[in-house]
């Protein structure tokens, strides 16, 4: 390799000029304690850290900045760390989703306004990796991805658990009389036991495997567990390639981020019966660098890719026990025939390389294309009277003799509504009713929080019924499960034909056809959404505000509106 011509580095334009410019922008680094030596002719490696004790997902990631810097200075660039909001799931409210594009927008305008020339971003908790990628994609600087691993399982009275999915059954237990308080405490101490994002293909988990199959984190990586120690070798790794990159000056996202790279994440999003939220983050992404991805892109790859993972909530296993066998190369490796085995990673090479030497399915937690768990793929789309946009439904955790269904609406008008009715012992309810909640997405609840999955009512739980089909404009938790339509756009909060079901409106669900309709005349229909008056917006001013007025539906992955990529923009016209 030629020496690299570190004057043609991003940093070099803030630390090589021998003016007062550079000398102000050497002594702020030489003001932390590093030599003058530390930050001449070699790259500058930002770490964007989502680590934060309000996110116990990411609990360990200065641990793990400390092993990717150790893996920069090897290769003989300098790291610097730097912290950006975080998002966990757990405790943010609404929900977290309402911050992703806050985060997005952090990580771009840290990674634009600083001389950093490659960047490592450390994200696990559900929206983080997200918002990390979406803001690196907009920023489109060579880019590197460490995710932090799933957390160890969880044991409880001799049983493996998947934190979320055995929560939401424990619960449901509980309101049918069928375990105690005091079994329900035990579960709580015992539920999350290290750290790491949830254990099981929930949305953090699903997201970090598609970061495997867009080319952005090093192969093998994502699956490692949180506190496994070939994490830390992996960060190390990822550190020194991060140099590489930096000095290779690619490649960047948008050489990553190609419709061939999407649709490889979209295959593996079937494959693993992964969380709906991943649709959402996907069309996001996509839009950041341009690509116009639709919802029926999904339901077309999902139609031909079979489930051949074998993990909750889909599944039985967790990832742990992918990992075991071999992890997402694996996965990838018995994919092949459907994926795009060109698409170049953050390797510089091609995805197909990253899983060749893979070990082959095992046959239990991931099968062969031959002998899959499920014939198609985990999600499926829907659309129709009630969801002219689409909606989607995960159809992998769903009830088979629901999927083609009509029932008459119980409707809640939010989730107040829902709270105080749905356990009701007067509710008109059979297991043939369709549950729709609605003011429940971006726009109405706000921030289109994880309320899909609405829970069954305590009368038809004593009845032994534990799914009916749902409908909401809401998501749903990685880790639930249940016939429910999500998603549904647009939303009631706009105008969304969802505002003007009625209790006892005959709705059809079809999801082989594809259908989702409320089945009354069309007159009626527009005499109904005619009258409709919308909802006051929640927020008149701060963050809450900027959200309402540009966040896009659920369909267009409820980015903001102005943080699409353009053709031409802005920062390549600046000099920085
Ligand atoms: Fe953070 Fe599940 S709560 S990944
Ligand atoms: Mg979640």
């Amino acid at each position: 390799m030629p020496d690299p011509n570190y004057m043609d580095l991003r940093s070099a334009r803030w630390f090589a000029p021998h003016d007062l410019t550079g000398f102000v922008h050497r002594t702020a680094i030489q003001a932390e304690g590093f030599s003058r030596f530390a930050i001449k002719d070699r790259p500058v490696i930002g770490i964007a850290n989502s680590w934060s004790e309000l996110v116990n997902c990411n609990i360990h990631f200065k641990l793990l900045a400390e092993a990717v810097k150790r893996g920069v200075l090897m290769a003989g660039g300098l790291p610097l760390e730097f912290p950006t909001i975080s998002l966990g799931e757990s405790l943010m409210k609404p929900s977290a989703m309402q911050f992703r594009n806050l985060m997005a927008m952090d990580v771009e305008e840290s990674i634009r306004a600083y001389p950093l020339d490659a960047i490592v971003l450390l994200g696990g908790c559900d929206k983080t990796v997200p918002a990390q990628l979406m803001g690196a994609a907009s920023a489109d600087i060579p880019t590197i991805m460490l995710t932090g691993g799933p957390q160890e399982p969880a044991h409880f009275r001799g049983k493996q658990l998947g934190v979320g999915t055995d929560t939401w059954k424990y619960a449901d237990e509980l309101r049918a009389g069928k375990i105690t308080e005091a079994d329900f405490d035990e579960l709580e101490s015992a539920a999350k036991p290290s750290a790491g994002h949830c254990s099981e293909m929930g949305t953090a988990s699903t997201m970090t495997s598609l970061v495997e199959a867009l080319g952005m984190c090093l192969p093998g990586s994502a699956s490692i567990p949180a506190v496994d120690s070939r994490r830390g070798q992996a960060a190390e790794a990822t550190g020194r390639r991060a140099v590489e990159m930096a000095l290779s000056q690619g490649p960047k996202p948008s050489e990553i981020l190609t419709k061939e790279a999407f649709d490889n994440a979209i295959t593996l999003l079937m494959a693993v019966g992964g969380s709906t939220n991943a649709v959402v983050h996907l069309l996001a992404l996509a839009r950041r660098v341009g690509y116009e991805l639709q919802l029926d892109r999904f339901h077309e790859i999902s139609q031909r890719t079979p489930r051949i993972v074998n993990v909750r909530p889909s599944g039985e296993y967790l990832v742990k026990q992918l990992f075991e066998v071999g992890g997402i190369p694996t996965v990838l490796k018995a994919l092949d025939p459907l994926l795009n085995r060109d698409a170049i990673t953050v390797t510089g090479e091609s995805l197909e390389k990253g899983y060749i030497h893979a070990p082959e399915a095992d046959g239990v937690v991931v099968s062969s294309l031959e002998a899959p768990f499920d014939a198609s793929g985990g999600i499926a789309v829907v659309r129709g009277s009630l969801a002219p946009n689409g909606a989607v439904i995960k159809r992998s955790a769903a009830s088979k003799d629901l999927l083609q269904h009509k029932g008459s609406a119980i409707v809640f008008d939010d989730i107040y509504d829902l709270g105080r009715r749905i356990d009701d012992p007067d509710l008109d309810i059979t297991e043939d009713s369709v549950l729709v909640l609605r003011n429940s997405g971006p726009v109405g609840a706000p921030g289109m929080p994880e309320w899909g999955m609405l829970p069954i009512p305590q009368k038809l739980l004593r009845r032994g019924i534990r799914d009916i089909v749902r409908i909401s404009d809401a998501r749903m938790s990685g880790t639930a499960f249940g016939t429910t339509v999500l998603h549904v756009s647009p939303e009631a909060a706009v105008g969304g034909p969802l505002a003007i079901v009625r209790d006892g409106d005959p709705i059809v669900l079809d999801v082989e056809n594809q259908r989702l309709d409320l089945d009354l005349p069309e007159e009626e229909i527009e005499a109904r959404l005619a009258e409709l008056k919308l909802p006051e917006p929640k927020y008149r001013r701060g963050y809450g505000r900027l959200f309402l007025d540009h966040v896009n539906q659920a369909h267009e992955g409820c980015d903001f509106d102005f943080l699409k990529g353009l053709p031409d923009e802005e920062p390549q016209r600046l000099p920085y």
